[in-house]
């Protein structure tokens, strides 16, 4: 590392990171077991595509190979949600809320078990940091399994008085960056209330959801309540448009999560969608700044900015701007940008090549739009798909790496001067999923709240999730809330 600036506010000289570097601690792989092709998870077992299509599941990281996956067409799509179906009219809605219980219960201690084999295979098929994987994806998709088996046989007290009831098969169809605990965001709430499910994982980051599916088997949960079918978008749309299902739970993009709306329009299957964001993080003059530039770091540089709820903007109040972008360059420089499987690494690989481009092109977008591009000094890898955490500065509210989700390490800086102008530019976007606020005052953490229209708003803090409690957007970031109490009501008739 090269930087030798002196930090204002500490004084302190950052010239001891002059060559200064970690020694390489990577993660091992060799307790886990992966199949050189995977078929479809459907009726409690493993069958291969009708049309005998597979395709490949690269290492983002060094894009290599890892496995072949299955390409499930309508006619698979058909045998899933009638397993499914058949599993729910024949055995799981007729099986007592404390049975189903034990069966998501068994599901998240088997996670915990294989913990360590689940977050080595997240790692090396999406390309997100082994330290991410271990310590948030796997132990949060554990929890949530764990979380949601503690309501299953307590729903008449999430809703008194109304006598809960399933809806039948829910198709779940999710994205590529959080592969393990998208699928149990989705599937344990889904079983807690008694229905069954086709999950579809996205394409570029099946194995985890297949993983799953072995556990699930091992768990003796019942042939056909958990049915898991792999593919593109083709295979989404499937379930989607099938008759038998009754239900919808998407996350991904806002195109697609449009495209589903309009496609199940007119029927009487329920939907919930959490799609983009383009969160703002507002810092006020009177902010811990060090705690701040920490939570902006972890804002938009956790998992490479594949997240939803990214803290993709920053707002900073005029009076201490100067100071916030210094020391956040000065901590950009220190981040740790490479093989994903380094317990030291804190960026990865970015997803895909696809998505590495439009990153790309997003940066060239902003540059000629105007805004001053900085990024850290560091070296990327000669292979796979990565790229130098990003800041872009002198933005305003029109230029699109303002307006625009870019699923990417890439943070656009604004500045502000009152509490008004600042929840003015945050609300400004067509997304509201969520909001960051640092600040000193209770009080003004509490006007905020009531006036961001965003679904989530973290204080002096950033990326902070539980399963108790509720995720989920406003305008353009979807509608339906996952986690908690409130992540029961889209499964159950009321
Ligand atoms: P996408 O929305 O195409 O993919 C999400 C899932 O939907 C995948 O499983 C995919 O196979 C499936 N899918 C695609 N087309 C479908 C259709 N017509 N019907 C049913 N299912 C369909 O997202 P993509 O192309 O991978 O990423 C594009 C952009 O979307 C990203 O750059 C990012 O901005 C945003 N995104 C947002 C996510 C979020 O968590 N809100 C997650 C992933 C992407
Ligand atoms: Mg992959």
């Amino acid at each position: 590392m090269k930087k030798t600036e002196t930090s204002e506010r500490s004084g302190q000289s950052l010239s001891f990171f002059n060559g200064w570097k970690y020694a390489p601690a990577p993660e091992s792989k060799d307790h886990i077991s992966l199949k050189k092709q995977y078929g479809l998870f459907i009726n409690g077992e493993f069958v291969p595509p009708s049309s005998k299509k597979y395709f490949d599941t690269i290492n983002p990281a060094t894009e290599e190979k890892i496995a072949e996956i299955a390409e499930a067409d309508e006619k698979d799509v058909d045998l899933a949600v009638n397993a499914a179906s058949k599993a729910y009219n024949n055995v799981w809605k007729k099986t007592p809320p404390k049975e189903r219980a034990k069966y998501i219960y068994r599901i998240a201690r088997m996670i915990q078990e294989r913990a360590r084999e689940l977050a080595v295979i997240e790692t090396l098929d999406g390309g997100k940091p082994i330290r991410e994987s271990r310590d948030i994806d796997v132990p949060l998709a554990a929890n949530h399994f764990f979380y949601y088996a503690g309501w299953a046989d307590k729903l008449n007290y999430a809703f008194p008085n109304r006598n809960p009831q399933p809806l039948g098969v829910a198709g779940q169809i999710i994205p590529w960056n959080f592969p393990l605990l998208m699928a149990a965001w989705k599937i344990a709430p889904a079983l807690a209330t008694g229905n069954t499910v086709v999950l579809k994982p996205a394409e570029s980051t099946s194995l985890t959801a297949l993983k799953l599916a072995e556990i699930i088997a091992e768990s003796g949960l019942p042939d056909g309540v958990v049915n898991i079918v792999t593919g593109f978008g083709k295979t989404g749309a499937a379930i989607v448009n099938h008759p038998k299902v009754n239900k919808v739970a998407f996350t991904g993009s806002t195109d697609v999560g449009k495209l589903i709306q309009k496609a199940i329009a007119g029927t009487s299957k329920k939907l919930t969608l959490e799609l983009g964001g383009k969160a703002a993080n507002i810092v006020f003059d009177d902010a811990p700044i060090d705690q701040a530039v920490e939570g902006i770091i972890n804002g938009i540089f956790f998992n490479q900015g594949h997240v939803c709820c990214a803290g993709s903007r920053l707002l900073v109040q005029e009076g201490v701007a100067d100071i916030v972008i210094r020391k956040l360059k000065d901590r950009m420089e220190t981040l740790i940008v490479g093989d994903p499987m380094d317990k030291n690494t804190d960026i990865g690989a970015i997803n895909s090549k696809e998505q590495l481009l439009k990153i790309q092109e997003y940066i060239k977008i902003g540059v000629n739009d105007g805004a001053d591009l900085y990024q850290s000094s560091c070296e990327l890898p000669n292979k796979g798909f990565f790229c130098k955490p990003t800041l872009f500065l002198n933005t305003s509210q029109s230029h699109r790496v303002v307006q625009e989700e870019i699923f990417g390490p890439v943070l656009a800086v604004q500045t502000f001067r009152t509490v008004e102008e600042a929840i003015e530019k945050a609300n400004n976007i067509p997304y509201g999923l969520s909001a960051g606020i640092w600040t000193d005052k209770g009080s003004k953490i509490f006007n905020l709240t009531t006036k961001m229209r965003a679904g989530v708003v973290w204080a002096n803090t950033y990326n902070k999730f539980d399963p108790t409690s509720p995720f989920g957007g406003y305008k353009e970031s979807g509608f339906g809330r996952e986690g908690g109490l409130h992540g029961l009501l889209p499964y159950v008739s009321l």
